[in-house]
């Protein structure tokens, strides 16, 4: 089976679960990415009775506006019932690396505000021990230059992403070769530098469920 096709039926696989659990007063949080644009292209097919959803990226939001569902802001709703994206690497802890597209630190504030994160992701993205995916790092512009040099202390090698700009106004650093092997502390580690928006490592809010695409079908990796 293509990737592609694993994409889609781990999409589908979380919209089975999300349309089971759905009432009138129902948030849903949507993520970005490939994966997620296949969730929302089969929210624009059906008609769901819900009470809206939040995005975590323009490109969602303007992509998920072809559906009947409200576009809501998070500042609107007292909580999100399910949130469904993607990620670039997981474990079998659930702990995740994500940003890859840039939208990080929206996707960690819309994770944190659920009650359920539902993971889709295809069997490329699973590691023992994360860090195949580089970090990425959402840094306020000034402060760029000084995150790369603390990081480099920690043992990692930043890498400028060219030519992007964050839905946030600001720039990523995407770091490689960091220690991963205590995902949690690293999270908390890289974020109190001064001038860290956010990073991509998904530890201290993991997710709840991940629908892993395989060749012999979806497996539900969860506690
Ligand atoms: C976006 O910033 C990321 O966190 C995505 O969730 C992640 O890159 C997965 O994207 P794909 O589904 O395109 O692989």
């Amino acid at each position: 089976m293509d990737k592609e096709e694993k994409k889609k039926q781990s999409a589908e696989k979380a919209y089975e679960i999300v349309k089971k659990g759905l009432n009138r007063d129902t948030v849903l949080g949507i993520g970005t990415g490939s994966t997620t644009n296949y969730f929302i292209e089969i929210l624009n097919q059906e008609k769901l009775d819900l009470k809206g959803a939040v995005c975590s990226s323009n490109a969602s939001e303007k992509y998920l506006k072809k559906s009947n569902i409200e576009i809501l802001s998070l500042n609107d709703v007292h909580k999100i019932d399910f949130y469904v994206d993607g990620a670039d690497e997981f474990n079998s802890r659930k702990e995740l690396i994500k940003g890859g597209g840039g939208a990080l630190t929206r996707e960690k504030i819309l994770a944190h505000s659920s009650e359920t994160f539902i993971c889709i992701v295809d069997d490329s993205k699973y590691s023992d021990l994360l860090g195949n995916f580089p970090v990425p790092i959402e840094v306020i512009d000034l402060a760029r230059s000084a995150i790369s040099r603390e990081v480099m202390k920690m043992g990692g090698r930043p890498v400028y992403r060219n030519n992007f700009v964050t839905d946030n106004g600001h720039q990523i650093i995407d770091v490689h070769n960091l220690d991963l092997n205590v995902p949690y502390e690293t999270e908390l580690t890289i974020n109190k530098i001064p001038g860290v928006v956010e990073n991509g490592i998904f530890s201290s809010r993991k997710a709840d469920i991940i629908l892993l695409a395989t060749d012999s079908g979806i497996e539900e990796i969860k506690d």
